[in-house]
């Protein structure tokens, strides 16, 4: 799909940028599925686990073979990886998937009239409540494009996501991809589908397994993260793989579904459209002790469990959590991080929820529309 406001060239010129990922070597691409289906197995009853072993074993052997037999093979293995999502042959792959299925832009988000607390319980209207839109500070903050300003001028992030929960603040939109407070899941796609965060940057003085752009806010806020966690003496972290583009999330899901089936790869790859990784705004992050680690490798690690208790420090949230997928659609991801700012993430983290869809008051998100 071309960009609309970007020249193919610049943007051929930027996927190839993106793309520097070093091949993974097939030892740890079959490590990767593995641990994969372990993670899948530990939520199913044995015989799916089994089932599911032996899909994914018999994939690994035909996509392996396909490698053998060409640089076609190369590419679906590296796609089919987040740790190679930013991988050249991957974007060569998605380049050229244009038969692949394209998800369609979905209704605005339907959001509960009574917000609900992390506990399930009724949450405090929010100061100022639907009169919040009507506030001149407000709209102008708003409008300005400053996001840290709109939460400020609407009372702090509290008062800011109660009155997003309650129905009583239209006017800010959860589905402008280029907010921090936008929510892309299952059921809302990026609008517009191809979205394209500008500027991006890497983080710097980060280790980075890919590519490793990003929106440059949150590249910015990143490297505070990392050099927070090496200075508290939790490690070394780097980055995986930070945003995709809509092509590029073609490639990476149609090699997931090759791999694992739609529906083991609906639970742990986002369809083109709907993943976070194309807001720029997500980040999947590894640990980096000798050398850098694989994104199924980083739960329990010391950095991992830094990053739960801290990321939100930073502006980030563990976007997908552990028993959260009846809300969320995906497995446990406690790499994927996802920027909502530092205002946002505090009273995300100081509210103890645990889903972006619970913190706005959006219905859960487990399955696509269609
Ligand atoms: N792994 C997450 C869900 C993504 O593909 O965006
Ligand atoms: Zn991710």
């Amino acid at each position: 799909m071309a960009h609309p406001t970007q020249p193919e060239t610049r943007r051929s010129r930027r996927e190839r940028a993106l793309a520097s990922a070093p091949l993974p070597t097939r030892r740890e691409l079959r490590a990767r599925t593995q641990a994969r289906a372990a993670r899948s197995g530990r939520r199913h009853p044995p015989s799916v686990y089994l089932r599911r072993r032996l899909i994914v074993g018999g994939a690994a052997v035909l996509v392996v073979a396909g490698m053998v037999s060409g640089a076609t093979g190369i590419a679906s293995l590296v796609s089919g990886s987040d740790s190679a999502a930013d991988g050249s042959a991957a974007v060569a792959s998605g380049e050229a998937a244009t038969g692949m299925p394209r998800a369609t832009v979905l209704p605005a988000p339907a959001q509960t009239a009574v917000p609900l607390g992390a506990d399930g319980t009724e949450a405090e209207a929010a100061p100022g409540g639907g009169a919040l839109c009507d506030l001149p500070a407000f709209r102008e903050a708003l409008d300005s494009g400053s996001d840290a300003d709109a939460i400020a001028a609407a009372g702090g992030a509290e008062a800011f996501r109660s009155a997003v929960a309650s129905g009583g603040a239209p006017c800010i939109d959860l589905h402008a991809a280029d907010r921090t407070w936008v929510v892309v899941n299952k059921q809302n796609a990026l609008d517009p589908i191809d979205y394209w965060p500008e500027p991006q940057a890497r983080a710097e003085g980060v280790e980075r397994t890919s590519g490793g752009h990003m929106r440059a806010d949150v590249a910015a806020a990143l490297s505070q993260l990392v050099s927070a966690a090496r200075d508290e003496g939790a490690g070394e972290i780097g980055v995986n793989s930070g945003f995709r583009s809509y092509d590029l999330q073609v490639a990476t899901y149609r090699d997931y579904v090759g791999q694992l089936g739609q529906a083991n790869a609906d639970l742990t790859s986002a369809r083109p459209g709907h993943s976070e990784h194309q807001t720029g705004l997500a980040v999947d992050v590894v640990a980096c002790d000798d050398g850098c680690g694989t994104i199924e490798g980083f739960g329990g690690t010391p950095q991992s469990d830094w990053v739960a208790a801290n990321a939100h420090r930073f502006g980030f949230i563990v976007r997908y959590g552990d028993g959260d997928t009846a809300t969320t659609g995906y497995e446990y991801e406690p790499w994927h991080l996802r920027y909502i700012g530092p205002e946002l993430a505090g009273a995300y983290a100081s509210g103890g929820y645990r889903t972006l869809e619970d913190f706005f008051g959006m219905p859960p998100a487990p399955d696509y529309a269609d």
